[in-house]
């Protein structure tokens, strides 16, 4: 029996144990990700109780491999002394566990050939594919994630569990990767943020070149010292969750309704719970007769008994909304009305089902204006890309409005 001699940073062991379909492990640079990860499968390929299971690695490019991923997976190899027991081939890039029959494959993301390779993927007589590692995973494409997410299905024995991981420096807030993942909450997904303080194996100068970008380059520092997502400047609303709300059970319900000409028409359902709005349907549309919007309201099984705040500006369309059974009503615009609407709505979370795919996409993306000469932040919205976002406003109105009757004081009641 041989002894393996294996060093792990203690941040990673809850990770390294996890069985969750999604594992993300977030950080800044150098805080121990690719080698604690390539040293994990390097361990976990050579168990013979995962015998029959194999690993696909994928970045963006097949080529980066080679410096990386294939690199890192053969010094975890040499580290931890099992060279005798790997079979290590450039030409196609691969590794093979001589006792287990276990192996590594590589494919790159970027181009379409590599696409459909990574499709027809087999791994003929070799036991299934059941482990993916996406290795800097901001790099590659939401639907090349997803095209590997298909392949990952069938039966396995009973120990044996189908996992993606996903290792990446946080560069982007709006990156799809955040919305979908990092923000979502789902018991499908396992999440770790780790920073080079984390790994016991860093030396001091590159310590010192971290701390560096702190003066030169504040937002790089942000991410790559901190393992903070990059970039955020001017975005409205940061207390936001995505996740699956499907089953909940709520107190109250809205219907907020945003009619548009040449720009999307969106209703949307919120479902109230501990004065926290959850956004839990929408009705999403571009250049749409009033018709239209009400047939697709049906279709959506938008509520007829829930009241339906709307853009004020179309009286008409009030009107057929009204007739055909919704609770529809004109939302007043008053004073400063956007600016209280979206500070009220600042001071809670705000929750988005992941199905409502374009609220998700704007709630992240909607910024204030920039001064153009100034260069400071407005206190106005960007009005590009807000449709979601207007109809989110109206439907707390009535929320708003009834919680700062409530914050009268009592003598005052009388006035009203
Ligand atoms: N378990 C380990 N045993 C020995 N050395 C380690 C270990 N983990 C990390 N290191 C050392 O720390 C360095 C940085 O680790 P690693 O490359 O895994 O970080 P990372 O989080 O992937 O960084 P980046 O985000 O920049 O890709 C490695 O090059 C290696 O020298
Ligand atoms: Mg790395």
């Amino acid at each position: 029996m041989m002894e393996i001699t294996a060093k792990f940073n203690k941040a990673f062991k809850e990770a390294n144990e996890s069985q969750h379909r999604y594992k993300l492990l977030l950080g800044s640079a150098g805080s121990g990700k690719s080698v604690n990860v390539a040293q994990d499968f390097i361990l976990k390929l050579s168990r013979p109780e995962y015998a029959g299971c194999s690993l696909l690695v994928v970045r963006n490019t097949e080529v980066s491999h080679i410096n990386s991923t294939f690199a890192e997976l053969n010094g975890a190899i040499d580290r931890m002394g099992l060279r005798p027991f790997w079979e290590s081939r450039l030409q196609p890039l691969s590794l093979r566990n001589t006792v287990t029959g276990n192996h590594i494959i590589f494919r790159g993301a970027n181009d379409a050939k590599a696409i459909e390779r990574l499709k027809s993927v087999t791994v003929p007589g070799l036991g299934k594919l059941v482990w993916v590692w996406v290795e800097e995973s901001t790099e590659i494409k939401q639907s090349d994630l997803d095209t590997i997410d298909d392949r990952l299905r069938g039966k396995l024995p009973d120990n044996h569990y189908f996992q993606i991981t996903m290792s990446f420096n946080p560069t982007n807030a709006s990156h799809w990767l955040k919305s979908a993942f990092w923000d979502y909450e789902s018991d499908d997904i396992f999440k770790l943020k780790t920073t080079y303080l984390d790994n016991r194996f860093i030396d001091d100068a590159f310590k010192k070149r971290l701390e560096r970008l702190k003066e030169f380059d504040p937002e790089r520092y942000e991410v790559y010292a901190l393992g903070n997502w990059g970039a955020t400047g001017g975005i409205i609303f940061q207390n936001v969750q995505f996740g699956d709300y499907a089953r909940m059970e709520f107190e109250d319900y809205s219907i907020g309704c945003d009619f548009g000409f040449t720009h999307a028409t969106v209703v949307l359902l919120i479902g109230w719970c501990d004065g926290a709005p959850y956004i839990i349907r929408e009705v999403y549309a571009t250049d749409i007769t009033t018709d239209e919007i009400i047939e697709l309201c049906d279709k959506a099984d938008i509520p007829k008994d829930v009241l339906m705040a709307c853009d004020s500006a179309e009286p008409d369309r009030i009107l057929s909304l009204k007739r055909a059974g919704y609770r529809a009503f004109p939302v007043k615009k008053e004073k400063n009305s956007i600016k209280n609407q979206i500070s009220w709505l600042k001071n809670r979370c705000i929750y988005v089902d992941g199905r409502c795919a374009h609220t998700m996409k704007e709630i992240q993306s909607y910024k204030w204006r920039k001064c153009p000469t100034s260069g400071e932040y407005t206190d106005e919205p960007v009005k590009i890309n807000d449709d979601c976002m207007a109809a989110l406003r109206y439907s707390c109105e009535l929320q708003r409005k009834a919680a700062k009757i409530q914050s009268i004081p009592k003598e005052a009641l009388g006035i009203w």
